[in-house]
Formats: structure tokens, sequence, C-alpha cells
């Protein structure tokens, strides 16, 4: 496996934080870094506490870190709220009338929320729940498109104390049915539809597939936002026109302890099912707070923009809890962004001034490809910060990036974190330490990132190894929902007593850490994490199908493209018309975002003599290289050969 992460990187471009930023920047250079992070690690009692004190608390906890490895608990004996310290702490301290969320359709219809407005919206939500019968410790699912209701929903949750699972609105009814199940979820929160490139998602309808097979859903909250035609089930399904909009706007924030459940998240794995990583609240909310506070420098009149969906973890954090954490005013768009035009990112910075951007490396390469000509007709000088995440940035749209968008003006902050890490982990802090295109740079406060060889030794600098994390940090997940020992198994078994990320990186000799990607059978497309083995159940479900393989080559635009190797049952023909439908299934299973790039029909797939599939070699062959790894563990070597004359 070590093969799959030798580093090839020779980038040696070095961007010192522009001394204007770092004048007005919370940190504003390296030594205070240091000192800082020295002390998170030497003192993370003295130094997570006085973070944890900057928030509110019911009762303050009388404890900070208790480390059982792998089982971490934070600021315990403390109850809190985090819709509570969103929304009501901003309000009471005065600041009711300071926007917290703009939202722009993708129609153009633009809404502003201030903090106290968003605060009687979650209010009205709540209660809705709680008249549908939610309480403390249920589970709920949020099926929508990027909508504020989203944002809202989920502070609903927050503020009861009941658990959200928000579902990726690009998931098919097959994939919500699974984790709605997985969750045992009561209520589902979704829309008639969403925008998209002006066609209607519809939403609902897929949820209503869903339900035929989800015991454990009583009631669903419908919101219309696309008005297309939709069948309510009466008793079950209500109008969020009527169940939210009626209820009142007083409801009292729930105080919960700090190991609370917040939230799950549902993310690729190694096996077909996907995980439940399961958040709580008080590290969750001291980690999003302070890392958001120091990686994006936050000041009072900027416009905060995060082009992430809050169907994943970047928008959990970033769009919705981080932000209103630190009383941000935040941005959320709705749409596509190259609707109507390839420019839309670039008028909507311009029009609403935004002052941070945060977005994909799968989106920059894009952009690039749209042209200049885009950014450049528009005044995007409001800028001052920009940030990247979801996958490695390659150094040539890092260039593009600072040049084009930012004008060469702007830091860049490459934040490396996972949906299990809950929050940002290596992250340049932009007034303080100096860029390198395509590096995470340096460990955030608290954070023991450690680059070991398969056998758990150091790597040398500049040795291609495994990232694994020492120490536990905050917002670190708590297991995997319902199953404690998968947690164990997957995060904590590799490499006894430290996180294991599944991530390939390497550290260079000024101690700047490089990301390489997944080490896993986890592929990364258009910043979507994708487990290949969740694909293959897909495939192998389809009658005409006996076995299946999915891995990911490298492509220019997506980072990753999904080639799916494919054995067909006996008397069935492999036929265009067969690649084209067996495309079509997982898209409708999965959703659009997992079909794959290509299908190849393969008489055999090659396997070890235990009969495990050999992906890496399947890898080579889809990339176009010549398997070069051992195959000394191959059992018909003839298989191997078979697949290479097929190539296409
Ligand atoms: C990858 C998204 C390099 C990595 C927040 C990680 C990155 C996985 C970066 C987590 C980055 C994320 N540089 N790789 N800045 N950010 N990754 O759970 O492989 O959707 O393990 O969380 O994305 O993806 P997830």
């Amino acid at each position: 496996m070590t093969s799959a992460i030798v580093s090839v990187s020779k980038e040696s471009r070095l961007f010192d934080p522009p001394a204007e930023f770092s004048v007005r920047a919370k940190i504003g250079s390296r030594e205070v870094y240091e000192g800082m992070y020295r002390r998170s690690i030497e003192d993370p009692d003295g130094f997570w506490g006085e973070v944890a004190a900057e928030l509110y608390w019911f009762d303050p906890p009388k404890t900070v870190r208790q480390w059982d490895p792998p089982k971490a608990r934070w600021f315990e004996g403390g109850t809190t709220n985090l819709a509570y310290n969103c929304l009501d702490r901003h309000v009471t301290a005065g600041a009711g009338e300071k926007r917290a969320l703009v939202f722009e359709g993708e129609p153009g219809d633009i809404r502003t929320f201030t903090y106290a407005e968003l605060l009687r919206e979650t209010c009205r939500t709540a209660n809705a729940l709680r008249r549908l019968g939610v309480s403390a410790g249920d589970r709920v699912v949020i099926y929508m498109g990027m909508v504020p209701e989203a944002a809202i929903a989920m502070l609903a949750c927050a503020r009861i104390g009941a658990i959200h699972s928000v579902i990726f609105g690009g998931f098919a009814a097959d994939a919500v049915r699974d984790r709605v199940n997985d969750a045992g979820a009561k209520l589902i929160i979704t829309q008639d539809g969403a925008w998209r490139r002006g066609k209607v998602v519809p939403l609902k309808e897929q949820v209503d597939r869903a339900l035929t097979s989800c015991p454990s859903v009583e009631h669903t909250i419908v919101l219309r936002r696309t008005h297309n035609e939709i069948v309510m089930q009466p008793g079950r399904d209500h109008e969020w026109s009527v169940v939210v909009d009626r209820a009142s706007d007083q409801c009292d924030a729930v105080p919960v302890t700090s190991e609370h459940p917040l939230f799950i998240l549902y993310t690729s794995g190694t096996t077909g099912k996907p995980k439940g990583v399961l958040h709580t609240t008080g590290g969750y909310m001291v980690g999003t707070y302070v890392t958001t506070k120091y990686v994006f420098d936050l000041r009072d009149d900027d416009i905060y923009w995060c082009t992430a969906d809050v169907g994943w973890v970047t928008g959990h954090s970033y769009i919705v809890y981080g932000p209103l954490a630190n009383r941000a005013t935040a941005l959320m768009y709705e749409g596509a962004p190259n609707y109507p035009e390839p420019d839309r990112f670039w008028d909507v910075i311009a029009r609403h001034k935004v002052t941070v951007f945060y977005t994909a490396p799968t989106a920059i390469r894009a952009f690039i490809r749209w042209g200049d000509a885009h950014p450049r007709r528009h005044d995007m000088s409001s800028l001052r910060l920009l940030g990247s995440v979801g996958e490695p940035i390659n150094p040539e749209a890092w260039m593009w990036y600072r040049d084009v968008i930012g004008g060469g003006r702007c830091p860049i902050v490459d934040t490396w974190w996972q949906t299990e890490t809950g929050a940002i982990m290596m992250a340049p802090l932009p007034g303080a330490i100096a860029t390198k295109p395509g590096s995470c740079t340096l460990p955030f406060f608290g954070v023991v990132p450690k680059i070991v060889r398969h056998d758990g030794s150091d790597a040398e600098p500049n040795e291609g190894g495994y990232l694994v994390i020492e120490q536990p940090w905050p917002s670190m997940l708590r297991t995997v929902w319902g199953d404690d020992e998968r947690f164990r198994q997957t995060y904590f078994s590799r490499f006894p007593g430290r996180y294991f990320t599944g991530d390939g990186a390497r550290r260079d000799n000024d101690g700047y850490f490089w990301v390489m990607g997944r080490v896993d059978d986890v592929v990364n497309v258009a910043g979507h994490r994708l487990g290949t083995a969740e694909i293959e159940s897909v495939l192998v479900a389809h009658p005409n199908v006996a076995e299946a393989a999915v891995v990911g080559r490298p492509d220019e635009l997506k980072g990753q493209a999904l080639v799916a190797f494919v054995t067909l049952k006996a008397d069935v023909n492999a036929t265009d018309e067969l690649r084209e439908q067996l495309a079509d299934h997982v898209a409708a299973e999965i959703g659009k975002f997992a079909r794959p790039d290509a299908i190849r029909f393969a008489d055999a797939l090659p396997k070890t003599r235990s009969g495990k599939i050999m992906r890496r070699l399947l890898g080579e062959l889809a990339s176009g290289q010549a398997p070069k790894g051992d195959t000394t563990t191959l059992e018909d070597i003839s298989v191997l050969a078979a697949l290479r004359d097929d190539d296409e």
C-alpha cells in the first residue's frame, strides 16, 4: 500500500502573509501562533478551558478533557445549548439587528435574516417539531436543498436537544432510506423541490419513495420552494407554512450536557454501509467556534461565504455553526455556480461585497476551465481572504485562485479536515503563517498530526506515509452511530491509540504538511467523498450484474473519476446500452454525482487467494498505468492480462 502515497510534488514557492493583513489579524505572527500552539499541547486543559469560557454555559464544565482511547469526553459537568450560543447569546448582547444569514436563491430572490429573526424562526420550528412529538434525543432527518430553512431546521433540533441528520439533497431514495433507517429517524424535514440549474430536483418525491420502507418515520414537514406538484399524505405530511409559520416564536433553549449528541452525519467508509459519524454538543461547539474565529480571522463587518452544501460537514461547521457562533454575517447561495452564466459566483461576490470566500478545489478547476473572462468582468475588490477545502488543491489551481480571484492580495487558507474531525485540523492562520501552494501547512491549536510508516514508526521528513492524529481534540467524532466496534476498528485499530485519518501525507523540511489523498477504498469525486463499496453494492443489485469493483482514476476536473469494472451474469450480453443502463441505475439509486464515468465489462476480476478483489490493480489499470504493484497474491494472473487487452 505504501506505493499509493509516494510524493511527487516539488513545489517550493512561499508566500508570506501580506503585512497589511497581519497588522489587523487576530494572530499576526508566527511567534504568536507558536506560543499559543505550544500552550495548547502542553496545557490543553488551560487552553481549551479558556476557549470554552468564551461561550455560554448554563452550568460551567467541571473538567476539560477525559481521554480513554478511543473514547474522549470534553467539558463534562457543563450544560449548554448550541442554538443558544449561535442566536440568543448575540441577541442578548444587543446584536439582534445584525444580519446573520443572507440568502440568495438560484432564481435571484434574496432574503435576509437578522439574528433576532433567525432566533424567532428557529423557535417556531422547534415548537413545530415538539408538536409533532419530537423530544430530546430523537433523530430528525433534514433532506433539503440550500435554503435558509435547512439551517433553521438544524438550529431548531439543537435548541430542543433533538439529533439532526442532514442528508445531502443530491442523494436519491435508496440512499435516503438506508440513512433514515440506520438513524431510526422519527421525522423528516424536506421540501417540494430544490432549484438546480433552472430545473427542479424533486426532493419530496424521493422521500415518498424512501418512506415505503422507513417504519420509524411518523411525520414529515414539507417546505414549498419550487411549487412542483407533490402528494401530501394526510396525517403524515405537514406543510411548513402551517406547522411552522403558525407556531409561537417563543421557545426556551433546552440546556443539554456537553456530551449530548448534536448530530449524525453519514460518510463513506470502506464497506457498503455508510457510517453515521456522531458529534456531540460541547466539544463540537468549541471546535467550530475557535477554528472559524482564527482561520477565517473574522471581523465584525465581514460578509463570509462558504459555497459548500449543508448536506456535507463543511456546511454544518462553516455555514451554520462556526459563523453563527462567531456572530458573523454568512451568505448562503442556493444554486449552481454556472447558472444562468458561468460568472454567477463572481456576480454574487460583487453584489454582496463578500470579504471571505471558502470553496473547493473541484470548483476552482471548473472556474479555470470556464475562463478568466468571467471573474475579470466583476469587481471583486471586497475579497480579503480565500479558503479551500475538500481535497488536495494542485499548485497551479492554487496560483490561479490567488491571482485571478484574490487579485494577488488575499491569503489562501487551505484547510485540511474531515467529517470525523468536525472542525479544521490543519490550515495556515492567514496573518501568521507563510503559505506554499498545495500545502495545508501547520496544525491548528491542540492538533498533533504525525506521518507514520505502515508499522507505526515515524516517517522521515519528505517520506510519504499515513496521517494519524495523536491527541484527542474537542470536535472529534465520538462514535459511529449504533456501532462502537466499527468506530474502534475504523479509526483506532490500524495504529492503536492513535486516530487514523485514512489519508496519505508527508511533512516537508519546514514541518509543513502535504496531504495526498485517501489510501483506503474511498474516492473523492468533485469533493464528494464516496465509498466505492456503496456503489458496488448498488451495481450488484442490478439483475444483470454478477460482480463489480469500483475504483477512482485521476480526473483533471473532478479530482477523481469513477471507473466500474463489472462482470455480467451468464447469458447477458455486454452492450453499450447496458453500460448506459447501469450508469443510470447507480445515478437513480445513489444520486447523479455517483454516476460512474466509465464502465468496463470483464469476464473476471483480479482477486487474492482469499477472494478479496484487488482494487489497487484495478486502480492502476483504470489510470492507464501498467500494474506495477505486487501481483504475487493474485489468484489467477491471466485475469489481469484479459483486463489489459480490454483497455479503451
Ligand atoms: C480530503 C471534508 C487535502 C481528505 C471537510 C479527507 C483534503 C477527506 C483537504 C475528508 C485538504 C479535505 N487537502 N485533502 N485541504 N480537505 N480533504 O469527510 O482526503 O467530506 O480525508 O470532509 O477529504 O472528506 P470529508
